[in-house]
């Protein structure tokens, strides 16, 4: 083909396919070979495809290799940035191109080109080299776009409604317009905004994007998220116009229990900038200004906790299109606030993500009519109406219904998650309410005059859109529930920042509960960035002094408390593990460091940290039963423990920084605090100062027990989960690390049966009780029947479900290396027992999926593995011989992709590279697991 366009007449068109063939031959000659059989895929940056808007200057761009053989991996790379798609199909003009650059790296890889400018749009990609050097092809173009990187960027001024309000109390939401001349036809156009308060964007009477609850929740004073839309699909040359609502959202609508409003200030604000670029290369900028107009429109208030109030009498159609008359609408203000704090998002945006139809319509004894959604979910309810103008539809939102069969609506403590509608009557109304969301399974609905049927009511479910990571299937489907309800906590209360619950007046960032969940998170969904965002806001509310408040961003002014203010630790530390993402390590660690230091000054000469406001072993198992003394661990041993976690964490992150002498000395003061532990909490013979379950975990966990002790301390806790049927009785902080401790020191039936305990306190008592997420407490409703105390009863709170993390870490096997992580080395070890005939388990890594099956079936033992190209394994195959494994019916040896294999006392241990394998063995009998 080559030689056949060197013949022909040389064109225009001719040169530039000459160049580009030249830049092709180039590139095989550089390969030096044939296409290796992998294809390059899945382009990521900043763990998203196709980002725009971001302020990040040095991106990192990550990529998948695809192939059918085994135990392949990357030996090189080679990615290339242009301005212009032709620029990289050309291979000319390029603004980077990193050459072949020796590497096993296919994630996270820094951007080190020219630096990137404001509004500008790059294209990228990539290709790599396998173990033999073979070439892969270039992969497809992706691209990334920035967005505004300086205040002085910002050319639209910040505007505030020229109207009436009592901000003492919910106000009805103001909507903002404009209209402005395009000239010419219009090429490309981005819209860059923000307010104080919700927005949503209409131009030209449509809905600008998806996204909902924008411009997100952040420490607002420190840290203000904008949007970038590409919008040139709904200009157009001529009249047009723009609308924006307003709500009061976190800014200053309730937030907290204790009815506090306004907490980031009283007035709500714009600050838009449309930037529109024509095709005949002239450019416009619409900005927000005082020519804009202002009014109230249909949403009489609209409140996070409360719900909303929607007259659609008020409606003014056509207000977001040109020609209409404003007239009568007000003014706006221009105000000097900020632009010095506004930041691109990092983490994903909220939507829409999924629609439930409601299963059963019921009666209230009180004669209500009541929709079942069948699974408790947060957003909101869209109805489908007919009515008169004036009729007024409510719609009250609970979790679960009482003993009665009525609305249970007391653990919603202040909030009301009530919606009003009120019709404007004729046609059919559709309606959804705006800047509001409830926590429900049941919905009652009021006012109507005939009843709708059930397809009018739809259960609309919000959360931050994360992609779906992790799948566990087991033969009991208790478990099975158990998993959904733990998905389902998730999505409940991953509302771009993670809450505690999504129903009574908190929904708030609660550190603790976001910590004790964070593994089991990244499990479910890729939260990199979702977490990423909220460590930022965490570094930005923390004190000077290195105190990290108890939410965030904080809006409580509570700080320190131990094992809640360690997520800013544990967080950082649990991304690293999961994506190897080593950034976040180097962002966070001042904030890390700030904290320790804090707790070691708190803690003083005797390295016990005592002193203090702390939650401790939050809702723990507490009993007025004779027979059993409860479950209090004291505060002191918690937080001593966890200064010892979080200093040994801050190590390995020096570590893995190459921070050596700060390495060194969070060593020497990790070895003072196990010295003050075990003064202070064990006596000399491995017992505990509490004798809680929680206690001997953390001090197991944590390895705080001298080495010769801790098989003693793990018996010993075994032996107090037996010795309660076994239940267990930790609370928050205990939870997470339970079944962990137990499966490590050689008492993993013990921690099944942990898992498969149907009655109360035990993780499936609620599943029997029909419950479809997680609850706060582990008795929300009483085996009687009858609910806990109103005060602190969520049904959607996912702390909980931490032991998700044990389920795939330890029942599957999915476990991460931690000297290799973001799962480059797999370790697959799966734990048969628990009378499981079969598991099933898969991950999205970044390299791709990892997956780990187990079953007995026929005497045998079978697990089957997938491992991602330019990853590789490490498989435990518990209770096998050497002699009597199979691969795909082969011996080991015959097999293609093993690295090794060897045997250990209970188990035979093989390295693999890349690629499917099926094991089998015969099965091994429990005492062969054990
Ligand atoms: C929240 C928690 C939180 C706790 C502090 C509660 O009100 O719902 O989950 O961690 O307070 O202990």
């Amino acid at each position: 083909m080559f030689s056949m366009r060197l013949k022909a007449t040389p064109s225009l068109c001719f040169v530039l396919a000459l160049i580009s063939c030249v830049g092709l031959l180039a590139d095989a000659i550089y390969a030096n070979e044939q296409p290796s059989g992998v294809e390059v895929g899945s382009l990521l940056c900043e763990y998203k495809v196709k980002p725009i808007g971001m302020d990040e200057l040095y991106p990192r761009l990550s990529w998948q290799l695809k192939t059918t053989r085994r135990a392949v991996s990357q030996s090189a790379y080679q990615v290339r940035v242009g301005a212009r798609k032709e620029d990289l199909i050309q291979h000319r003009n390029l603004l980077w191109d990193s050459g072949k650059v020796k590497s096993d790296q296919s994630v996270n890889v820094v951007y080190t080109g020219p630096d990137l400018l404001s509004g500008k749009r790059y294209y990228w990609q990539v290709r790599v080299w396998d173990d033999e050097d073979q070439a892969s092809d270039w992969s497809q173009l992706e691209f990334w776009e920035m967005g505004l990187l300086e205040p002085s960027d910002w050319k639209a001024s910040w505007i505030i409604p020229n109207l009436d309000e009592d901000t003492s109390r919910p106000q009805a939401a103001p909507m903002l317009r404009t209209e402005f001349e395009i000239p010419e036809e219009v090429g490309s156009a981005r819209l860059y905004i923000t307010s104080l308060g919700l927005y949503e964007v209409e131009v030209n009477g449509r809905t600008v994007g998806d996204q909902i609850f924008t411009p997100g929740w952040t420490s607002y004073r420190n840290r203000l998220q904008y949007q970038t839309y590409e919008v040139q699909d709904l200009l157009r040359k001529g009249r047009n116009a723009v609308g924006i609502v307003l709500g009061d959202g976190w800014y200053r609508g309730f937030i907290g229990f204790k009815g506090q409003r306004n907490y980031y200030g009283d007035k709500l604000a714009l600050l838009f900038q449309l930037d529109i670029a024509m095709k005949d290369g002239s450019s416009l900028l619409v900005l927000s200004n005082d020519t804009w107009t202002s009014s109230h429109g249909p949403i009489l208030m609209s409140d996070i906790y409360m719900g909303e109030s929607y007259d659609a009498r008020l409606e003014q159609p056509g207000w977001s299109e040109p020609g209409f008359d404003d007239e009568s609408w007000s003014g706006v203000r221009q105000q000097d606030f900020s632009k010095d704090h506004l930041i691109a998002p990092v983490g994903p945006p909220v939507r829409r993500q999924e629609e439930i139809k409601p299963v059963e319509i019921l009666k209230t004894p009180a004669g209500k009519t009541v929709y079942d959604l069948g699974q408790n979910m947060v957003g909101w309810v869209r109805i489908q109406v007919h009515g008169e103008a004036g009729d007024v539809i409510t719609l009250r939102h609970a979790e679960v219904l009482d003993q009665q069969g009525n609305l249970y609506t007391e653990n919603l403590r202040s909030a009301r998650q009530e919606v009003q509608y009120t019709l404007k009557g004729g046609e059919e109304e559709v309606y959804e309410p705006h800047f509001s969301f409830q926590g429900f399974r049941y919905v009652m609905v009021d006012g109507l005059r005939s009843q709708p049927a059930l397809d009018h009511i739809t259960g609309i479910v919000i959360h931050s859109e994360m992609a779906k990571t992790g799948r566990f299937k087991c033969s009991d489907p208790l478990l099975n529930q158990l998993q959904h309800n733990i998905l389902w906590g998730q999505k409940g209360n991953f509302l771009d920042v993670p809450t505690d619950c999504p129903q009574r007046d908190e929904r708030l960032g609660w550190t603790g509960d976001a910590q004790v969940f964070a593994r089991t998170a990244a499990f479910n969904m890729d939260v990199a960035s979702f977490f990423t965002k909220w460590l930022g806001d965490l570094a930005a509310d923390q004190l000077e002094d290195g105190r990290i408040p108890h939410v965030v961003p904080n809006v409580i002014d509570g700080f320190a408390s131990a094992a809640w203010a360690d997520a800013g630790v544990i967080i950082p530390w649990t991304l690293y593990l999961t994506y190897g993402d080593e950034r976040i390590l180097q962002r966070q660690y001042r904030s890390m460091k700030a904290w320790v230091d804090h707790v070691t000054r708190a803690a003083g000469e005797d390295d016990l940290w005592n002193s203090g406001f702390h939650f401790g072993d939050w809702l723990a198992y507490n009993t007025t039963r004779s027979d059993y003394p409860g479950a209090t661990t004291d505060k002191d041993l918690i937080a001593t423990s966890f200064f010892a976690y979080s200093t040994d964490l801050i190590r390995r992150t020096a570590l893995v920084l190459g921070k050596s002498e700060d390495a060194e000395y969070y060593s020497k003061l990790l070895v003072r605090i196990k010295r003050a532990f075990n003064d202070e909490f064990v006596t000399p013979n491995g017992r505990l100062s509490s004798n809680t379950q929680t206690a001997y975990v953390l001090a197991l966990n944590f390895g705080l027990f001298p080495e010769a002790m801790r098989s003693i301390a793990a018996d010993r806790l075994a032996q107090d989960v037996r010795a309660f049927d076994n239940h267990l009785t930790t609370g928050f902080v205990g939870t997470p690390y339970l079944c962990h401790v137990l499966s490590r020191f050689e008492h993993l039936e013990t921690a099944y049966a942990l898992l498969n305990q149907k009655s109360y306190p035990s993780w499936l008592y609620p599943v029997t009780k029909g419950a479809t997420t997680i609850w706060e407490r582990w008795d929300g409703i009483k085996p009687d029947g009858s609910f806990q105390d109103a005060g602190m009863n969520s049904f959607n709170h996912y702390a909980y479900g931490a032991i998700g993390d044990w389920m795939y870490r330890v029942v599957a096997g999915v476990e991460i290396d931690p000297e290799q992580p973001g799962y480059k080395n797999v370790l697959i070890q799966p734990s048969p027992g628990g009378g499981l005939d079969w598991v099933e388990a898969s991950l999205q890594t970044l390299y791709g999926e990892v997956s780990s099956k187990w079953s007995f079936a026929k005497d045998r033992f079978r697990l089957a593995v997938g491992i991602p190209a330019n990853a590789q394994a490490t498989v435990r195959l518990p209770g096998a011989q050497l002699e009597d494994v199979s691969v795909d019916g082969k011996s080991p040896a015959e097999s293609v992709g093993i690295h090794s294999v060897s045997q250990t006392r209970n188990a035979v241990l093989v390295a693999i590279g890349s690629g499917n394998y099926e094991f089998s063995y015969p099965a091994p009998t429990s005492a062969q697991l054990e």
